[in-house]
């Protein structure tokens, strides 16, 4: 993740102010060509109308006046939509833009690319049959490891998306080795079946050889990374979320209160907006400068701040550090991975 010294100033300084939306993810569309175990996107083929080019950048200029910081550009696959240049380059002005490839696009859209803060690959895995059969699709793991290797050649800032899954636990700090110890920092995921009814963006499949359940092993997981971090820079996730992974695997309970609608929410290739995805859609992109202070969206904030129906780690990640004191803690978390966070 690379960015200029003036935009990490300016956004430092924003990362301050209370009341703004951090993070803002958007579906830019349910398009995708490949057939993860995981994910519902694929199953549903009904076509999906999504927003126009301009349409999606009058709803960056929203998202923008309100003060969000980083915007993760996901789906679908995102590089499936023929204008993602002109959205990148227009989104990158005002945001710490990151886009998520599943390893099939990112070559034959470098052009695209440039102007990305962070492009993440999807990867869970070292082995080649595994992966290809987690995505549904001979090659995936060769595409995917092609992307990153492209990517960190023409000088793209990538980084490797693992989701974790009772698959692929227990080679997760072997494969952090791998990526980290060539300067490629590493995401992480944490697999999840979506449970609520009438989702605005359907992604967690329920698949029982994904599903986590050996609960010990995964918290040793988290304590190993947490070992690592003071040996390997990239490794992005936090300290505190690790703790309070651990902590939910080990007791079941919740060391944090979602944040929805409140640090973060999501988008939809229509422009409609919810807490989260696996929310129902409460407003469209339009409509958020009149709704942001609205009594409607204290009621739904503090709704979502009572659910516990997932462990997302995105979303987990804007619900523990959102006020000052959570900036600080990443900013002390995170000082070593500095090169890899600003450039120049
Ligand atoms: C939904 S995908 C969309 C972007 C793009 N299609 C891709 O796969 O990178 C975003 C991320 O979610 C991860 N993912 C897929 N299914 C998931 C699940 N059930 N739980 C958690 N993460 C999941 C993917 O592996 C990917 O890293
Ligand atoms: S995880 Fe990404 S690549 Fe896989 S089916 Fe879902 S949207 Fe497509
Ligand atoms: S815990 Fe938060 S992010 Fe997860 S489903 Fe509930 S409202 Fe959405």
């Amino acid at each position: 993740m690379r960015f200029s010294l003036r935009k990490a100033l300016r956004l430092s300084r924003q990362s301050f102010s209370l009341k703004k939306p951090h993070h803002v993810q958007w579906m830019l569309t349910r398009r995708c060509n490949y057939r993860c175990k995981s994910c519902d996107v694929w199953r549903d083929e009904r076509p999906v109308s999504e927003l126009s080019t301009e349409e999606v950048k009058a709803g960056l200029d929203i998202l923008r006046d309100l003060g969000a910081m980083e915007l993760v550009l996901s789906g679908g696959n995102p590089l499936l939509r023929e204008d993602i240049k002109e959205i990148i380059n227009y989104a990158s002005r005002y945001f710490i833009t990151t886009i998520y490839d599943n390893g099939s696009q990112a070559v034959n859209r470098i052009d695209a690319l440039h102007n990305a803060d962070f492009v993440a690959i999807s990867l869970d895995t070292l082995n080649c049959k595994k992966y290809d059969y987690l995505k549904g699709v001979t090659g995936a793991w060769k595409n995917a490891l092609d992307a990153v290797k492209t990517l960190h050649n023409n000088g793209i800032s990538v980084g490797v998306s693992p989701t974790i899954s009772q698959l692929n636990m227990s080679e997760i700090l072997s494969f952090t080795d791998h990526f980290t110890e060539r300067g490629v920092p590493v995401l992480y995921c944490l697999y999840q079946h979506d449970s609520l009814a009438e989702p605005m963006f359907q992604i967690g499949a329920k698949n029982n050889e994904l599903e986590i359940v050996d609960k010990i092993g995964l918290a040793s997981l988290c304590d190993d990374l947490i070992k690592k971090k003071e040996s390997h820079n990239g490794i992005l996730i936090t300290k505190k979320m690790l703790r309070a992974l651990k902590h939910l695997y080990l007791t079941g309970e919740r060391a944090w209160t979602c944040q929805a609608l409140q640090s973060f929410f999501t988008v939809d290739p229509r422009g409609r907006v919810a807490g989260c995805h696996l929310q129902k859609p409460v407003a469209s992109i339009f409509d958020l400068p009149k709704l942001w202070k609205s009594d409607k969206f204290e009621v739904l904030r503090r709704e979502y701040r009572q659910c516990s129906k997932c462990s997302y780690m995105c979303y987990m990640f804007y619900s523990m550090h959102v006020n000052v004191q959570g900036n600080l803690e990443i900013m002390r978390d995170q000082w070593k991975n500095a090169r890899t966070l600003i450039a120049g």
